[in-house]
């Protein structure tokens, strides 16, 4: 079965308002994805008929905590964690993180190591360093090859050691868009004693996450890159989670996941993501909610490998044009549909600019990548353009930008 690309599109209002007499294209998406009508009600539909704060004994507030509970199943399933109390929502991933950084922190011994990568977003590298500033840690590089576009597996093997306590790594790349190999990390990371910490931000709106297969202890992702809203959700082991000690109130729940939600919950953008996952669902077939997941995942991925190749080899007919990360077909499973490349003699917000001029909208800079730039050289330079494709996107769109490159150069 192949996707429906025009039922999608139906389905998300954003697609089809115009912006100056056209419909924008969004190749933005790695930095936000629109979001279907399911979603929209969702949020409109908690407002009208459940909102409340929770642990009430009246109708709307018991609704809201039936809420957490659903959707707490709805992302167990969606990730394929063991149980919905391995699920915790908090405002989005960066603070996740470094809220989780404090807890798992408080565990370490100056001397101990956590390593991190040139490859991740910085929500995923700055938190540790200031973690090891605090607890006087030692950070440990796994170098990104700036040739190949992927992680140098080598400087991983030697990094790791029995005072390595965590490795933090991200499953897809924001800005290469590679996908990085987290099962053998995760195994060599237990190998040698430590947790892994995984950033799936990038890679939960294009590959079907299995936290279980993957073999990780933790792992984070944000809604509103997957067609939810601005909500961030985090994955934990139950019983490291359990064992762990994050900073709250007194009378906040001792248990995870509650002891890990700070204040209220923002109960409307969880219904936004339970229904989210639902609508990827939709998109499938098959015997179970897990199932349908998986056979929409595989017809996301088809299409959206056809629109990023058709782009890739686009974008190499540009002469002088500079593309990083992978772009040999043959290592097609190895990244998400997220490109980034410089138009010679060109700045990347210049790029960007004539683009959002003819309603296109793209990236341009380090989108927080920020070790990645440093190891392409283009820390200092304006970073690069980046097209991040997802499935509500057209062959045509794809042509129309293609096209619009052309005339730029
Ligand atoms: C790979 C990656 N990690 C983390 C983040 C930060 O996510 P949030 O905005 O949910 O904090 C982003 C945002 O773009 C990202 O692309």
């Amino acid at each position: 079965m192949v996707l429906n690309v025009q039922a999608v599109r139906a389905q998300f209002p954003a697609l089809h308002h115009q912006e100056n007499g056209r419909a924008p294209i969004f190749l933005d998406n790695p930095a936000g994805t629109q979001v279907p009508q399911n979603v929209i009600d969702a949020v409109r539909n908690y407002y009208l008929h459940d909102n409340a704060n929770s642990g009430g004994f009246f109708a709307t507030s018991q609704r809201t905590d039936a809420l957490k509970r659903s959707a707490r199943e709805t992302l167990a399933d969606f990730l394929n964690a063991s149980h919905p109390d391995e699920i915790v929502f908090g405002p989005n991933m960066t603070t996740l993180t470094l809220h989780f950084s404090r807890a798992i922190g408080r565990q370490f011994k100056p001397g101990d190591e956590i390593i991190v990568t040139q490859m991740d977003h910085d929500a995923n590298v700055n938190p540790w360093l200031l973690l090891a500033q605090d607890k006087d840690l030692v950070i440990r590089w796994v170098r990104l090859d700036p040739e190949e576009g992927t992680l140098d597996l080598q400087t991983y093997e030697s990094a790791l050691n029995k005072k390595t306590r965590l490795v933090c790594v991200g499953h897809a790349a924001n800005a290469l868009g590679t996908i990085n190999p987290i099962k053998k990390m995760a195994q060599m990371a237990h190998a040698a004693g430590a947790q892994i910490y995984v950033d799936a931000v990038q890679s939960a709106p294009h590959v079907l996450v299995n936290v279980q297969d993957l073999e990780v202890d933790y792992l984070v992702c944000s809604a509103y890159k997957f067609y939810g809203p601005h909500i961030g959700v985090l994955y934990g082991n139950y019983d490291l989670l359990e064992q762990l000690t994050p900073y709250k109130v007194r009378p906040a729940s001792d248990k995870t996941p509650g002891k890990w939600e700070t204040g209220t919950g923002s109960f409307e953008t969880i219904a936004g993501t339970k229904a989210a996952v639902e609508y990827l669902a939709s998109l499938g077939e098959g015997p179970s909610f897990r199932k349908r997941l998986e056979s929409s995942y595989a017809k996301i991925a088809e299409y959206e490998q056809g629109l990023v190749w058709r782009l890739i080899e686009g974008l190499k007919a540009v002469p002088g044009i500079e593309i990083r990360g992978i772009v040999d077909k043959n290592h097609a499973d190895m990244r998400v549909p997220t490109v980034v490349f410089r138009l010679k003699g060109q700045h990347p917000d210049e790029t960007a600019q004539a683009l959002a001029d003819a309603a296109i909208y793209v990236w341009s800079g380090d989108y927080y990548a920020v070790e990645t730039m440093r190891a392409l050289g283009h820390a200092a330079d304006g970073g690069m353009v980046r097209i991040g494709i997802a499935h509500y996107n057209t062959s045509d769109e794809i042509e129309y930008v293609l096209e619009k490159l052309y005339g730029l150069c």
